[in-house]
């Protein structure tokens, strides 16, 4: 189904966002499933944005431990630890890590050699408890924002099921 991926390079980020939610919410009408959804958003994001790496780690171990879930792009390794890397961060924090260039970050988990920059948003399910962390990579220094941020916190809401 590639005619269905949007390509939103060019457009304002907060259009494109909306474009993406409007469009996942449309394709998992009807669908309960968690993984479901992180394959069908992994997709979508990475082939609208055209970024290195796209995907989800689940967390496994609360508190402790994250495993790779559905994702596009290179090989990612396997398990992540709370509080190691930008994903273990984020999962520690519950915080969003946008990082500008993956180099400077003490403790950065290298899976492709070609990651410059790094966002990580945390992701939670319907009794408001982390399940897993959306992790996105970019081969250019520099390329999330706030505006990213926003975009990606709103569309990961989908997983609360509060709508
Ligand atoms: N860079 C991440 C590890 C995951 S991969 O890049 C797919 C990190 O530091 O947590």
């Amino acid at each position: 189904m590639a005619e269905s991926t949007i390509d939103v390079q060019g457009m304002p980020l907060a259009e494109a966002y909306n474009e993406l939610a409007e469009q996942t919410t449309a394709v998992l009408e009807g669908i309960d499933d968690d993984v479901a959804a992180m394959a069908t958003m992994s997709a979508l994001i990475h082939q609208a944005f055209g970024h290195l790496w796209t995907g989800f780690y689940r967390v496994v171990e609360p508190g402790a431990l994250l495993r790779v879930g559905p994702y596009q792009g290179t090989l990612g390794c396997l398990e992540i630890q709370f509080g190691r890397g930008v994903c273990g961060t984020a999962a520690a924090k519950r915080e969003t890590q946008i990082v500008e260039d993956v180099m400077t970050f003490p403790g950065h988990i290298t899976c492709d050699a070609r990651s410059r920059s790094e966002i990580v948003v945390p992701v939670y399910g319907r009794d408001d408890e982390l399940i897993a962390v959306l992790d996105i990579d970019s081969s250019n220094a520099g390329t999330f924002s706030e505006e990213d941020r926003a975009g990606l916190e709103k569309l990961v809401e989908w997983f609360r099921r509060s709508n």
